[in-house]
C-alpha cells in the first residue's frame, strides 16, 4: 500500500470551445497511512491556479511544483500530516488535438465545421486532464459534473442525475463510478444524438454525432448481443446501469474500453449496408467483442501495474473471438484467429528484439511500446493453448474464480495461475510461465527413423547467428496420425513409436511453436494436403511454418515453392489466404530482381485458379470468408496486371459513376485495380471521390488507393497529400502502410519520412503510437546499406517510445536482405 492514496475524486470540468481550453476543480479525498510532508501525484500539461489541502478541520496551503519531464506534481506541507484529508485544486488545460488526454474532435455537419471534446486516457494521460495518482492500482471512485454551453451535451462512465440551467450553461452531475483505474475515466462534450435498446436492466446506446445514427443499427445489436455472452460466460453481471458505444471522427487507436462510455473510430462502429463490407462487419463484432469483455477483463479486475498489461489484451482478444464465434459460428472466427493473431504473433516473437509478454515497463514511453503482438496476439494464442490443455470447463471456472476474487481490485498474472491451476489440478503455472516470462517460442524438429519419432525443441529465430537467448518451454504436444491424437507435456527431447503412413505435430494449431519436418515426413504431409485428409487447419500450419523456415534460410526458396504446388486445389479460405499472403511478400521484396517475372508468373498461375473458383460475385449461400478471399484475390490480380481483372474491374468501375451501384466487398479491390492501371485523370477522378465520401470506411480504401498508382509523380502527389489538412491524422498510416507493398512506391517512403520527421512527429505528438506504425512500415526494406541508414537516421532523430520498434524494424531488413541474397544465389 501506498503512504499516500485517493479514495473519492469529484472533479468538475467546464470546457471552451472558443479557446480550446478547460476549467478544471477537484476535490480529492484522500488516506495519508504514514506521517508526511510532502505529496507526489501526477499531472501534465496543466496550469494549476490554486491547491490546498483541508486536514483536520484546518486548511494548509502547499508549495507546489509541477515537473512537466517527470510529469510530477509535488505538495510540500509546512508540517507532517496523516489520516484523512481533502486535497483540493484547481486547473486550467489544453483540449489538444494529439487525440490523447482531454482532446478535440472536428467534423462537418450541414458544411459547418464543428467541434467536439472527448478524451483517452489509457496508458498514462488522465494525467493531462487533471492531477490524479495515475496508476493502474490507485483505484478510487469518481464524481463527475460537466458545465457545458447550452447547445451541448455531456457523457461520461455513469449516467447523469441531475441537469441544472446556470447562466448561459447547463451543469451535468453524474452518479458516482465503482471503484476503478483512472485510465478508464471518460469525458465528453459536444452535439451527439443516440439509438437505444435495453439488455436486462443495462441501457445501451450508440452515440454519434449528428446526421450518423441510423449507421449504429448494427452495432447497438452486436453490444446487446455480446454484452449478455459475456454476463453468461463469466457468470458475473455488468455492474454498471448503462453502456454507451460512442463513435468519435478522430481517434489514436481502435477503440478504448472507458467503463461504461466505450469509444470507437467511426469505422468500427458505423456499418452503411449500402457500402460497408463483409471485413467491416465482422471487425464491428470482433472489436465491440473484444471491449466489452474488457468490462470485466481490465475494468473489474485491473492488472496491478503495466508489467502485466497482457492481463487486459490478450483476454480481450481471447475472449472476443470466443464471443463472435459463440454467436456467429458460420465466420469461422477461430480459424480466421489464425490470420488475426496467430501470424502477428509468431511474426514479431521469432525476432531477437521482440520481449516476453510479462515484461518490466516504467516510464509511459514504455508502456505504449508494449501495445503490440506480443502482449495482443502471442498472448491471445497462448490463453487458447491453456485452454485447450485444461479444457473449457476448467478454464471458464478459473476465469471465474480469478474474477471474483480480485472483482474491484488489482490482480497479476500469478494470480490467475493459482486460480487455474487449482480448479485444473494441473501444471498451470511451471507450464505458462515458459510461454510468459520467456522471449520466443521453440521449433520443433520432427525426424523419424527405425518406426521411431524422435521430437526436440529449439528457440525459432529468422535471424539466427547463434547471439540471441535460446529456451526451453514445456509444451503441450499433439501428434496425429490418422484419427489419433497422443498428447503429452513436452520439456526435453522425446522418443515415441510411430508406424502409420503419416503424422502431424500440434494438432490443430492449439500450440504457439512451429514445426520443421524432415524430408520424408514432410512428403508424407504433402499427400494428406493434396487428398484434404487433414484439416484445413492443418494445411494452413504446414504452409504456414513453411514459409517461416524459407525465410530464416532454413530450407531454400525453390523448396518453399515446390511445398505450396502440393496446394493447387485448396479451397480453404485461411489456408489460400496465408499463401496468397506470402507470395505477394516475395512479389514486393523481389521487385528489383531479374527473375522477377518469374515470380509473378508463378503467383498469376496461383491466383487465377483460386480466382476461377470464386468469380466476381457471390454465389447462392456462399461463406462470408470467400467475400473476403474474393478481395485479396483481385486485388492480387489486379497488382499482376491480369487483363481479364482489369477489364472487369474497369466495366465495374465505369457503372459506378452512373449507378453509384457497386458490391462493398469489391469497392477496395477496384478502387485498387483502377488505381494501378490508371492515369493522371483517374488519380484526379479517385481524389474527387475521396474528397466526396460520405462515410470514412470509403474515404480510406480511396485514400489507401492512392497510394496504388504506378506513376512515381501520382505517389509523391499521395505522399504530400498524407500531410495536409484532407487527411485526419488518425488515417495518416493507411497511405503509407499500402505505398509499401506498391513496387514503385516502396521507395518512396523512406525519403519521405526522413524528409519529413519533424513534421509528422509534431503532428502525431510524441509517443503516439502512429508514431510507431510509420517507422515499422519501412521493415519491407531490403539491403543493408538502408538498415544503417536507418539506424543513423533515428540515432539522430531520436524520439521516446519507439526504441523496441527501431530495434524490430532493422532486424526485419537485415532479415531481408541475407532472404534475397540467398534467393539471388538459387536463380544464378
Ligand atoms: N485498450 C485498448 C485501447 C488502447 C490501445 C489504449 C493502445 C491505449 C493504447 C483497446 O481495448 C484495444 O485493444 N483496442 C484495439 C482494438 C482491438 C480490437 C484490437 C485497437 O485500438 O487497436
Ligand atoms: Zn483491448
Amino acid at each position: 500500500m501506498k503512504a499516500v492514496f485517493p479514495i473519492n475524486y469529484n472533479l468538475e470540468f467546464e470546457p471552451d470551445f472558443k479557446k480550446f481550453t478547460f476549467i478544471g476543480k477537484e476535490k480529492i479525498s484522500i488516506m495519508i497511512s504514514k506521517p508526511t510532508n510532502k505529496i507526489v501525484l501526477h499531472a501534465a500539461e496543466l496550469e494549476i491556479k490554486q491547491c490546498k489541502i483541508f486536514w483536520n478541520g484546518i486548511e494548509i496551503k502547499p508549495k507546489i511544483r509541477l515537473d512537466e519531464k517527470t510529469e510530477e506534481l509535488t505538495l510540500a506541507f509546512s508540517r507532517r500530516i496523516s489520516g484523512k484529508a481533502v486535497l483540493s485544486i484547481d486547473f486550467i488545460g489544453q483540449l489538444n488535438d494529439k487525440l490523447v488526454g482531454f482532446y478535440r474532435s472536428k467534423y462537418k455537419y450541414k458544411g459547418k465545421e464543428r467541434h467536439l471534446a472527448t478524451t483517452q486516457f489509457e496508458a498514462a494521460d488522465a494525467r493531462r486532464a487533471f492531477p490524479c495518482w495515475d496508476e493502474p492500482e490507485a483505484k478510487a471512485t469518481f464524481d463527475v459534473s460537466l458545465l457545458v454551453d447550452r447547445h451541448h451535451t455531456a457523457i461520461s462512465n455513469m449516467p447523469i442525475i441531475s441537469k441544472k440551467i446556470e447562466d448561459q450553461k447547463i451543469l451535468y452531475k453524474f452518479d458516482t463510478t465503482p471503484v476503478m483505474s483512472t485510465y478508464l475515466l471518460y469525458l465528453a462534450v459536444g452535439e451527439f444524438e443516440s439509438i437505444s435498446t435495453k439488455s436486462g436492466k443495462t441501457l445501451i446506446r450508440v452515440i454519434t454525432t449528428h446526421g450518423k445514427k441510423q449507421q449504429g443499427k448494427l452495432s447497438l445489436e452486436f453490444t446487446k448481443q455480446f454484452l449478455s455472452y459475456f454476463e453468461k460466460y463469466f457468470k458475473i453481471a455488468y455492474p454498471l446501469p448503462k453502456l454507451d458505444m460512442i463513435a468519435i471522427p478522430d481517434f489514436a487507436s481502435g477503440a478504448m474500453e472507458n467503463w461504461g462510455a466505450i469509444t470507437f473510430r467511426e469505422t468500427i462502429l458505423l456499418y452503411d449496408p449500402k457500402t460497408s463490407s463483409t471485413e467491416t462487419k465482422q471487425h464491428i463484432a470482433e472489436v465491440i467483442a473484444h471491449e466489452i469483455a474488457h468490462q470485466w477483463f481490465g475494468n473489474l479486475v485491473t492488472m496491478k501495474w503495466w508489467n502485466d498489461l497482457w492481463l487486459n489484451e490478450s483476454f480481450a482478444t481471447f475472449m472476443a473471438t470466443k464471443a463472435v464465434d459463440a454467436l456467429y459460428p458460420e465466420w469461422d472466427f477461430w480459424d480466421q484467429f489464425l490470420i488475426s493473431e496467430m501470424t502477428g504473433g509468431l511474426s514479431l516473437d521469432s525476432l531477437k528484439s521482440s520481449h516476453p509478454i510479462d515484461v518490466p515497463v516504467k516510464s509511459p514511453a514504455d508502456v505504449r511500446q508494449i501495445f503490440d503482438e506480443i502482449s495482443y496476439n502471442k498472448g491471445g494464442c497462448v490463453l487458447m493453448m491453456l485452454e485447450n490443455f485444461i479444457g473449457d470447463d476448467n478454464f471458464r471456472k478459473g476465469l471465474y474464480g480469478y474474477l471474483k476474487k480480485h472483482e474491484y481490485a488489482n490482480a497479476t498474472t500469478e494470480d490467475l495461475w493459482n486460480s487455474l491451476g487449482s480448479i485444473s489440478k494441473q501444471p498451470v503455472r511451471q507450464m505458462m510461465n515458459t510461454w510468459v516470462r520467456q522471449v520466443g517460442y521453440p521449433v520443433i524438429e520432427a525426424k523419424t527413423k527405425d518406426s521411431k519419432l524422435r521430437l526436440s525443441q529449439s528457440r525459432f529465430l529468422l535471424e539466427n547467428n547463434g547471439k540471441a537467448k535460446q529456451g526451453n518451454w514445456i509444451i503441450p504436444l499433439s501428434v496425429r496420425t490418422g484419427d489419433k491424437v497422443t498428447t503429452k507435456l513436452m520439456k526435453r527431447p522425446i522418443t515415441i513409436p510411430y508406424k502409420e503412413d503419416w503424422f502431424k505435430v500440434n494438432d490443430g494449431q492449439k500450440g504457439f511453436y512451429r514445426v520443421k519436418y524432415d524430408k520424408d515426413s514432410l512428403y508424407a504431409l504433402a499427400k494428406q494436403v493434396e487428398e484434404k485428409t487433414i484439416s484445413n487447419v492443418d494445411r494452413w500450419s504446414i504452409h504456414h511454418d513453411l514459409f517461416a523456415l524459407c525465410i530464416s534460410n532454413q530450407i531454400s526458396f525453390r523448396e518453399y515453392l515446390d511445398g505450396v504446388r502440393h496446394y493447387e486445389d485448396e479451397d480453404d479460405y485461411v489456408v489460400l489466404s496465408d499463401i496468397i499472403s506470402s507470395l505477394n511478400f516475395f512479389y514486393i521484396l523481389l521487385s528489383k530482381e531479374e527473375f522477377w517475372d518469374e515470380i509473378k508468373k508463378f503467383n498469376l498461375d496461383f491466383f487465377n485458379k483460386v480466382f476461377a473458383k470464386l468469380g466476381w460475385d457471390p454465389a447462392n449461400e456462399e461463406k462470408s470468408t470467400s467475400a473476403l478471399l474474393r478481395a485479396q484475390v483481385i486485388s492480387s490480380l489486379g497488382r499482376l496486371e491480369d487483363q481479364d481483372i482489369v477489364t472487369e474491374a474497369r466495366s465495374r468501375f465505369a457503372n459506378l459513376s452512373k449507378t453509384g451501384k457497386l458490391n462493398p466487398d469489391l469497392r477496395g479491390p477496384i478502387y485498387s485495380v483502377i488505381a494501378w492501371t490508371g492515369d493522371s485523370s483517374t488519380y484526379q477522378k479517385m481524389l474527387g471521390l475521396y474528397r466526396k465520401a460520405q462515410t470514412q470506411e470509403e474515404m480510406v480504401r480511396l485514400l489507401s488507393s492512392l497510394a496504388n498508382f504506378q506513376d512515381r509523380k501520382l505517389l509523391s502527389k499521395t505522399l504530400s497529400f498524407t500531410l495536409t489538412k484532407e487527411v485526419r491524422t488518425q488515417n495518416l498510416f493507411q497511405p503509407i502502410a499500402r505505398m509499401v507493398t506498391n513496387p514503385q512506391g516502396k521507395e518512396l517512403v523512406l525519403p519521405w519520412i526522413k524528409q519529413n520527421w519533424k513534421g509528422i512527429v509534431s503532428r502525431f505528438g510524441v509517443g503516439n503510437p502512429l508514431l510507431n506504425r510509420i517507422i515499422g512500415s519501412v521493415s519491407i526494406e531490403s539491403d543493408f546499406a538502408k538498415e544503417k541508414e536507418i539506424k543513423n537516421f533515428f540515432a539522430k532523430h531520436h524520439v521516446p517510445g519507439t526504441e523496441m520498434k527501431l530495434a524490430q524494424t532493422l532486424e526485419r531488413i537485415r532479415i531481408n536482405a541475407r532472404l534475397v541474397q540467398s534467393i539471388r544465389k538459387e536463380f544464378s
